[in-house]
């Protein structure tokens, strides 16, 4: 009899499936977190590539002024191997195009290059990544940040701030809209789109919207150097 490789996954379905049995050291016996993998293919830095279909990098040009992180990948994303191509990246797009910020002049990633999930019938649903999958994913953002340099990043949720301000108890509400230095690099906190198609009635869903739309046009103008009231962050 063959004994597969500890690691090797059967090829990648694009259809729903559950979740594969767990070995029984938990989620985190498929982790190496002191890993530094090359590509993301190869990542292991946590368990969530072992139940998604593939990782998914950011997308845009080598380099940009404006760099957008998200959450996660969904499932559309998971199947397509792009960010934001679901419902979230459709209401992204009308966003971007209300704030005059075009697409593809940006760079748009997440904080988690895995779509992490949990099954309900014959749907994946999302999950929210822990905070120990942002920090050990953070090793990819941090490429990023360094290879596209861009001058400001929108920060789509709380998940994303906390991940580029690299601390897990910063609170979204209480720094919405208030763009903040870290060295170089200006971050505007706002909403993550999937909170605003997920707001409980049409005003908060417009205000939210809004706020977003707020952010980019924000984005639009630090980037092109036109400066915004930064606050520094404390320590930055
Ligand atoms: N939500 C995210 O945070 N990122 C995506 O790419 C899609 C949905």
């Amino acid at each position: 009899m063959t004994t597969r490789p500890k690691e090797e996954k059967p090829a990648p379905s694009r259809a729903a499936v559950p979740a594969r049995a767990k070995p029984a050291g938990g989620d985190d016996s498929l982790a190496q977190p002191a890993q530094q993998p090359r590509t993301l293919e190869e990542c292991r830095r946590c368990a969530l590539w072992h139940d998604a279909t593939q990782p998914v990098p950011g997308r845009g040009p080598k380099r940009a002024a404006i760099l957008l992180v998200g959450e996660q990948p969904g499932d559309q994303e998971d199947k397509a191997g792009e960010p934001f191509v679901g419902p979230a990246g459709n209401l992204l797009d009308r966003a971007l195009d209300e704030a005059r910020v075009r697409r593809d002049d940006v760079f748009i990633t997440n904080a988690v290059k895995h779509f992490k999930w949990f099954p309900r019938g014959k749907r994946r649903m999302h999950k929210t990544p822990a905070q120990r999958e942002v920090q050990a994913c953070h090793y990819w953002l941090e490429k990023e940040l360094a290879s596209v340099r861009p001058r400001v990043a929108v920060a789509l949720g709380a998940t994303a701030l906390r991940a580029l301000m690299q601390r897990a108890d910063v609170r979204l509400t209480a720094m919405l809209g208030q763009p903040v230095r870290i060295g170089d690099l200006t971050v505007v906190p706002t909403y993550h789109p999937s909170f605003i198609l997920r707001a409980p009635d049409p005003r908060s869903r417009e205000m939210a919207y809004a706020a977003l739309v707020q952010a980019l046009q924000r984005a639009g103008r630090i980037a092109s150097d036109a400066g915004d009231g930064q606050t520094p962050a404390a320590g930055a």
